[in-house]
């Protein structure tokens, strides 16, 4: 059996590529902290696996921890989700994010290198491109100044990992550059589990649905764009999960060391309106919601050129966006039956 392991397992992405993990004959060991996901997520990962998979509540700086993993697992390579991803934090405490998200992926490398361990997928994002200056990015689109230590990080972490193959590490290594995730398991297992006030847009639409928040602000619709708001690839987290599964499959027939990097989106461009107006239609409900001022460090509009991973990892996205809308309310209702 082809073991995986992946760390943040347990998280909004981590355990959707579980499941797509499976599906493809592999066996996912998940390394999670829970700082910022549920155990609950394991029950509903036994719901749709039918089975439990094995799970460490360890955190990925702790080398000690980590290096018992890949003793006691013959692993053929890992999926390093790990890290913390809020914007908005990363500004107040820079510092954490850089030690817990730098750090992490080197005591990944380490062990990897130590137990023979070669293939890796990292999950990068979009983030890294800032505002571009030509739409749509393809992975050759020059990355931005960050906007964020957040975003920062990304940048250092694909840094480090390019440098550690140029160096002749005898390593495969594919970064995943990530537009934006939404939308949850079809079965409604699982999903986002956003901790607190959400800061994303497709959790707060479904939260103020839900009656849970009274309202959504929409930040800004004075951009130049089609109706003033902002625009983004929105992507389904199953399509997500999908690229992982397809990357590992690339890299275990690949021979010496590569590092390689994918832009993971739909390669269209939803402005937040539009992505109201499809919610209302499928949740069959208006939205309250207000329009206010920008949000600082937001870029205007981001979406993806898709050839890449198309041509050379034969990936394409299957679900739309109303299908990450469907599941996204469908998850949101089934948090509130659980209470
Ligand atoms: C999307 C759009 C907001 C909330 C972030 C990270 C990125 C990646 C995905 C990790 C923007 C608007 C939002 C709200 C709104 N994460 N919005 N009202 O900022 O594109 O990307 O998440 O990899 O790194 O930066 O996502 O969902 O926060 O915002 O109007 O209450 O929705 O202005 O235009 P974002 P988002």
């Amino acid at each position: 059996m082809k073991n995986i392991l992946i760390t943040g397992g347990a998280g909004y992405i981590g355990s959707h590529t579980a499941v797509e993990l499976v599906k493809a004959g592999f066996e996912p060991i998940i390394l999670d902290n829970f700082s910022n996901s549920e155990k609950s997520v394991l029950d509903g990962l036994k719901q749709i696996l039918g089975r439990e998979l094995i799970c460490y509540d360890e955190d990925c700086n702790d080398r000690g921890a980590v290096a018992k993993i890949f003793e006691k697992h013959q692993l053929s390579g890992v999926i390093h989700f790990a890290a913390y991803k809020a914007v908005g934090e990363s500004t107040q405490v820079p510092l954490n994010y850089y030690r817990n998200n730098v750090d992490s992926l080197l005591v990944i490398l380490d062990c990897m290198a130590k137990y023979g361990v070669k293939d890796l997928v990292f999950s990068s994002s979009c983030t890294v491109y800032g505002q571009p200056d030509t739409l749509p990015v393809t992975e050759n689109t020059p990355r931005k100044e960050a906007e964020s230590p957040y975003g920062n990080t990304k940048k250092i972490c694909e840094d480090i990992l390019r440098d550690y193959v140029k160096s002749g590490a005898d390593t495969r290594i594919i970064s995943l550059r990530y537009f934006n995730p939404v939308g949850a398991h079809p079965t409604s297992a699982i999903g986002e589990l956003p901790l607190g006030t959400p800061n994303n847009l497709v959790p707060f639409i479904t939260q103020t649905a839900a009656g849970i928040r009274e309202k959504l602000t929409v930040f800004g619709d004075d951009y130049d764009t089609a109706d003033g708001s902002c625009v983004r690839d929105y992507i389904h987290v199953v399509d997500l999960a999908d690229a992982h599964v397809k990357s590992l499959a690339f890299l275990a027939q690949k021979a010496g060391n590569l590092y390689d990097i994918f832009n993971v989106g739909t390669g269209k461009g939803n402005t937040v309106l539009e992505v109201i107006n499809t919610f209302e239609q499928v949740a069959g409900k208006k939205l309250n919601y207000t329009i206010g001022k920008r949000r600082p460090g937001d870029v205007e509009k981001v979406w993806a050129d898709t050839g890449k991973i198309t041509e050379v990892l034969g990936w394409q996205p299957q679900f739309t966006l109303e299908d990450s809308l469907r599941d996204s309310w469908n998850w949101q209702l089934k948090l509130v039956e659980k209470g």
